[in-house]
């Protein structure tokens, strides 16, 4: 297993849900940056779980500890490595599932291809929990374009079907990105976000789940970042973001639903700007042409499927016996994971768009 990407900048992530430790060795990053760990730390946060009703009760304190490529307080050029300490797994929920593999998990194509020894404890290496250590090179990444005037934001674009205001693909800006951190539940329609709360909650007292959708918006970019067609930033960013687990679709842009409009609908016309810049008047692009940026705001659209792990019985079969048999999942598990993972899909957004930039000089 390699579990790294990246090309300037490659980013390994490393451990299992169950194990002693999960990290990261970020590989390229700049000598002499100044990290805020704090920053880095409420960051994370955001991402972890047992912080409100909507998530798993499972909460641990995912406390990062550098052990190399930070001295005095910045990056000194070699590889940088971060890990958490595993503290609060309940191991002996996944005992009885040696054997019997959870439809929606990696459990039975990872077993076939690695072997019975693999340790598959609440995920083994493939568990969510891994992007952990991946919102920490997200969120080192964010200050790195935040010191160059690029921000990230994302906020739940749709749970169930249930549907968020979307960004204004022109107009987006900063304030809407500071907004949505205030919000326990980010979203921008705060009626419609209770509305998908309520879908959770019904999915959770169903002993089902449910998925949605995360719109991220990048602002600040410049023209011309990526190179033609294939290191473009939507083939990077798309490959990157199919890495988190339970990512099932990205599109940029107008998406899928520009196969549904014309020419004319979908074009974006150009303008000049007062300050004599050129612009489009929207943006169906989603900021990116022939696989290069355009400078207009970079919109990009992840599906998040709904969480694997759910309480109802469900159909496996038992790889002792080759039979069909039932199988029903305990332990802790969140009945959406899309607000887990808002800022997981920004920090991969911040982590390829600083590839990109680092690979460009
Ligand atoms: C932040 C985050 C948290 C997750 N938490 C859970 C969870 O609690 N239970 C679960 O069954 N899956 C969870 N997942 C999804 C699984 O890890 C994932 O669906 C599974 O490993 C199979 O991978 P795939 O969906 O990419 O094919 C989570 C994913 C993310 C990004």
């Amino acid at each position: 297993m390699r579990s790294a990407f990246g090309k300037r900048l490659e980013v390994t992530i490393y451990g299992e849900s169950h194990g002693d430790r999960i990290g990261t060795v970020i590989k390229g990053f700049p000598a002499g940056f100044a990290p805020d760990m704090d920053r880095i730390y409420a960051f994370m946060e955001r991402r972890a779980p047992g912080r409100d009703a909507f998530s798993t009760s499972r909460r641990e304190p995912d406390i990062p500890k550098v052990a190399s490529g930070i001295i005095n307080g910045l990056t000194d050029g070699r590889p940088l490595e971060a890990y958490i300490e595993n503290t609060n797994q309940h191991s002996s929920d996944y005992d009885k599932l040696r054997y019997t593999p959870r439809p929606s998990h990696a459990d039975l194509p990872a077993r076939m291809k690695y072997g019975d020894e693999l340790d598959l404890r609440g995920g083994g290496h493939f568990s969510g929990r891994l992007t952990a250590p991946l919102c920490f090179a997200g969120a080192l990444c964010l200050q790195f374009l935040a010191a160059r005037g690029i921000t990230v934001g994302g906020h739940i674009y749709s749970i169930a079907g249930v549907n968020d205001r979307p960004f204004d693909p022109v107009k987006v800006s900063k304030d809407d990105f500071d907004e949505l951190l205030k919000r326990p539940f980010p979203v921008l329609d705060t009626k419609a976000g209770k509305q998908m709360q309520l879908e959770i909650l019904g999915a959770r007292s169903k002993l089902d789940s449910v998925g949605g959708v995360i719109e991220v918006a990048v602002l600040g970019l410049p023209m011309g970042l990526g190179t033609p067609l294939y290191g473009g930033i939507e083939s990077m960013l798309a490959a990157n973001l199919f890495g988190v687990p339970a990512v099932k679709g990205v599109e940029f842009g107008s998406g899928f639903s520009a196969a549904l409009m014309k020419g004319s609908e979908n074009n974006d016309p150009y303008c000049v700007t007062e300050d004599g810049k050129i612009r489009t008047l929207t943006n169906n692009a989603g900021g990116v042409l022939g696989a290069i940026t355009t400078g207009m705001p970079l919109i990009v659209r992840t599906a998040i499927k709904p969480t694997p792990s759910i309480a109802l019985p469900q159909q496996t079969v038992d790889l002792r016996s080759m039979t069909e048999t039932e199988l029903t999942i305990t332990g802790r598990h969140d009945p959406c994971i899309v607000p887990r993972a808002v800022p997981v899909i920004e920090a991969m957004t911040a982590i390829t768009v600083t590839d990109m930039i680092l690979s460009e000089v």
